[in-house]
């Protein structure tokens, strides 16, 4: 059984003041939830407050990114052993905003996966076409590329500590959401890719969490599909009635 994930990307919004009311917000109306992971992913900046808020209670602390040496002169970047430091466990890489606006391509992500690993943290994963890719039914090739390359020399063990993300670019922030067929069909897709690369039970154990206006009235549809493992929210985890609404879908 893969225990679902729903974590909250917060993307450069709510300095510390505001993001530790969204967590007092948040934990007691998530505090029952079992059986879920629960993450959050504030800027920077607001990771201690945060950390210290949520210590002892059910939500973990991801950080948005981090580069992929662990200390040096490399001016105004983030190792993940410092992200752990601050108390994260889990970094999302590889987000499409980050490879659209910061050149992120599959080999840095690739680096910065591996590095996240041996910082100790778990590396959420992001792949995702374009609207130009899936009307050029380049979808397919498109993912293939991303895990194959993302996952480049990752062993099968390494692969525990790698949740992967399927985020259509054309539906992040935009109110279209993928349907659920078409959700369910890319992440039975990267499944299959997973078992490719490793083997079957590899495969079986990996979460993969679907992203792009998940919102509490579609998540449920969503989640009901087999190979649909969670979510990572965008702009529907900047409230917490909102995000405790998809944290709660089993409810
Ligand atoms: P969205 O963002 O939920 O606002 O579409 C998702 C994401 O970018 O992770």
């Amino acid at each position: 059984m893969r225990t679902p994930v729903i974590a909250g990307n917060w993307k450069l919004f709510k300095k510390q003041g505001d993001a530790v009311a969204l967590v007092e917000g948040l934990i007691p109306l998530v505090k029952d939830t079992v059986g879920v992971e629960i993450v959050v992913a504030p800027v920077f900046t607001s990771l201690s407050a945060v950390c210290e808020k949520i210590s002892g209670t059910n939500i973990n602390l991801s950080a948005q990114n981090c580069y992929w040496e662990e200390e040096g002169a490399f001016t105004g970047e983030i190792a993940p052993g410092m992200l752990a430091d601050a108390g994260c466990s889990h970094v999302i890489i590889g987000h499409s905003e980050r490879r659209q606006y910061f050149g992120e391509t599959d080999e840095t992500v690739n680096k910065k996966i591996k590095a996240a690993l041996k910082g100790g943290l778990v590396a959420i994963f992001c792949i995702g076409e374009t609207l130009a890719q899936r009307e050029a039914d380049s979808t397919f090739d498109v993912l293939r590329t991303q895990v194959t390359d993302g996952l480049a020399g990752i062993t099968a063990a390494e692969l525990a500590k790698i949740i992967i993300a399927y985020e259509p670019v054309w539906a992040i922030g935009t109110g279209k959401t993928a349907s659920d067929d078409q959700a369910e069909e890319a992440h039975a897709f990267i499944r299959g890719l997973v078992t490719g690369l490793y083997d079957q039970g590899t495969a079986d154990a990996i979460r993969i969490l679907y992203g792009g206006s998940v919102k509490p009235e579609n998540v449920k549809g969503l989640m009901s599909r087999p190979n649909i493992d969670g979510a990572l929210v965008g702009g529907a985890s900047l409230k917490a009635d909102s995000f405790a609404g998809i944290v709660n879908f089993q409810k």
